[in-house]
């Protein structure tokens, strides 16, 4: 998953091009560089590394020209270097690329045995030769376009340009997103709205198979039979300021103490807070008594808000549930049967995986239902349903206010589903909205026991390896623990059922070996207190994150037990995220990596 952006401007673009890619550096950031049109020819300039790398090489040797194209890259095929960076060109084409040309190979050994020679290890500069040998056979730069892409195989967003045309720039999708912007006698492609922000709101968003030739004053937009489409042009509620840091050190900070007030904001969205009633924000087009079986689908994090969730449609609406990782759904031919309803999850609303299990669920005659935090992106537009998260840009790689957002809209929608099917009574709604309506305090109550975390997080900067466990709704939490410290930390961490330690991962504890059990004294605490005892007797150094019931009955020693407010014990995990996040967030901060932008990893992952 890469970032791209091409300007037809009025102006020098460079600059432009640079502040467009700020914003989409959330999508991957190992590389980057741009492509302008330098009177008659094409110039590039590209750097490894983070974005200022790219912006100290334009300051010591500038561009100019009015049409350019730009990327920031999460390396695929290639490694992050500068020669492998985009835009790749051959004498007559530059381009960019998000995505992935699957057939890139045969593609290649093609156009060598015809002459062409490469200057990278990629996938992506395939295209630019495919391209230039139509140009070379005097096809026009649409026409040669027009005749390559039927070639690729794979998913990809590109904008290409072209020496000699500085009035002309083409873009085409297929599986990655791709966007129009329109502006005021100029024209623009990005990967999203975000990265237009600065320069439009006026956004035309193509559809899989479709390609645009834009000039600065029109665009025509083609489908994959070549005939001529209308895309429906929107006004992008993106917000054309950067989304800066606040006085936090990391974005990651920042988000996670937002949480308070953006699951707060979300809870509104769902509930009516006077009557405490469910009030969804808009009638379902269908009734949970004709649903048989609800499949969740998502990856990583988002995944274990659908895990958590599986528990609560379980519980509050005796719905059966399969929860999958959205990369299993599609190939495991999963059974799914027509009338029943998919719920995707995800915070970017473009991962590759995540929106090819919703349209296998689609495919399957499933409804679908999408919970994003992005309601313009492609998830949203391709579902029957869209239940937005209200938790405003997530910029730090690690998903965290995005997670409890989840959290809260699936356990308004489980409500919602147990009182729709006689399950659970008006006293029942009113007991669990109540709950609901108390997490956003809890939450702030939470977050008020960061210091004794950041002392924790020195100890824990030291293991080699950490083990999280939970039952009930904290085992996907614990699993959720896991991810948040190796992803940004780098530190090894599983996440287990309590009840599974003796299966097997017992064998790993030792005085080495911090255990961090996630156990709110609820109906399991008991079974779980065994499990802690169990790694006390073999030298095993527990953290627990329970509730002061459960640390004065936990009778086992800890290093560090950290006392959560008390709540009811449907909702924890919306609650109990918050030391996992927080944990994970100042080991990573001990440990010095670059905890916003970890490495190896983008935020929204768009391709397979
Ligand atoms: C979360 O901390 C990770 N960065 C990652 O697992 C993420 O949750 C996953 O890639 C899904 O992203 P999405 O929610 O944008 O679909």
């Amino acid at each position: 998953m890469c970032g791209i952006v091409g300007i037809l401007g009025r102006g020098p673009v460079a600059e432009q091009l640079v502040e467009s890619l700020k914003r989409l550096e959330y999508r991957g950031y190992d590389s980057a560089g741009v492509a302008t049109l330098e009177g008659d020819h094409l110039e590039r300039r590209r750097a490894e590394g983070k974005l200022k790398n790219l912006e100290a090489r334009l300051s010591g040797d500038p561009l100019s020209g009015h049409t350019g194209i730009g990327h920031t890259r999460w390396a695929t095929h290639g490694k992050p270097t500068e020669s492998n960076a985009h835009p790749h060109a051959t004498d007559n084409v530059a381009i960019v690329h998000n995505g992935i040309i699957e057939n890139f190979r045969e593609l290649r050994a093609e156009l060598e045995q015809n002459g062409a020679s490469f200057a990278s290890e990629t996938d992506t500069e395939v295209v630019a030769h495919l391209v230039e040998s139509h140009l070379k056979n005097g096809y026009s730069p649409q026409d040669a376009v027009k005749a390559s892409l039927p070639r690729l195989r794979g998913a990809f967003a590109l904008a290409f340009l072209f020496k000699g045309h500085n009035d002309l720039m083409i873009g085409a999708r297929k599986g990655s997103p791709l966007a129009i912007g329109h502006g005021d006698g100029e024209m623009y492609l990005g990967s999203d709205a975000i990265a237009l922000a600065p320069f439009t709101d006026t956004i035309t968003y193509l559809e899989d198979g479709d390609w645009v030739v834009l000039t600065r004053t029109i665009g025509v937009i083609y489908d994959s039979n070549g005939a001529v489409a209308h895309r429906e042009t929107l006004k992008s509620g993106a917000s054309s300021f950067l989304v800066d840091r606040a006085n936090y050190r990391h974005f990651m900070a920042k988000e996670i103490h937002e949480q308070t007030e953006v699951v707060g904001q979300t809870l509104a969205r769902y509930v009516d807070m006077t009557a405490k009633r469910i009030a969804l924000p808009f009638e379902l087009p269908f009734d949970f008594n004709d649903i048989g079986r609800i499949s969740i689908t998502a990856c990583g994090t988002a995944s274990y808000a659908g895990h958590v969730a599986k528990y609560w449609f379980e519980r509050l609406a005796r719905m059966p549930v399969e929860i999958d990782v959205a990369s299993e759904l599609r190939y495991r031919e999963a059974p799914l049967r027509k009338g029943d309803l998919a719920i995707v999850i995800s915070q970017s609303g473009e991962t590759a995986d995540t929106l090819a299990a919703l349209r296998y669920a689609k495919a399957q005659g499933l409804h679908t239902v999408s919970v994003v935090n992005v309601p313009t992106s492609t998830i949203a537009r391709e579902s029957e349903t869209v239940l937005p998260t209200l938790a405003g840009p997530e910029i730090g790689v690690a998903s965290t206010k995005a997670f409890t957002c989840q959290l809260m809209v699936m356990a308004a929608l489980a409500i919602a589903a147990g009182k729709e099917r006689g399950e659970l009574s008006d006293i029942d709604e009113m007991k669990f909205v109540g709950e609901l309506i108390e997490v956003p305090r809890l939450i702030a109550a939470a977050l008020a026991i960061e210091p004794q975390i950041e002392k924790l997080a020195l100890d824990i900067a030291k293991s080699s390896a950490v083990l999280y466990l939970g039952r009930g709704t904290s085992f996907p939490l614990a699993l959720e623990g896991a991810l948040k410290l190796k992803e940004i930390s780098y530190i090894h961490a599983e996440g287990y059922a309590a009840g599974e330690l003796k299966h097997g991962p017992i064998a790993l504890i030792d005085e080495s070996m911090p255990v961090v059990v996630i156990a709110p004294y609820d109906r399991v605490f008991e079974k779980t207190v065994s499990n802690m005892q169990e790694v006390a007797a073999r030298g095993g150094n527990i953290i627990l994150m329970t509730d002061a019931t459960g640390a004065s009955e936990a009778t086992v020693d800890s290093l560090a037990t950290i006392v959560l407010p008390d709540m009811a014990s449907t909702f924890t995990p919306m609650v109990y995220a918050i030391p996992v996040q927080l944990l994970a967030y100042h080991t990573a901060v001990v440990m010095g990596t670059d905890v916003d932008q970890p490495r190896n990893l983008a935020k929204s992952v768009t391709v397979e």
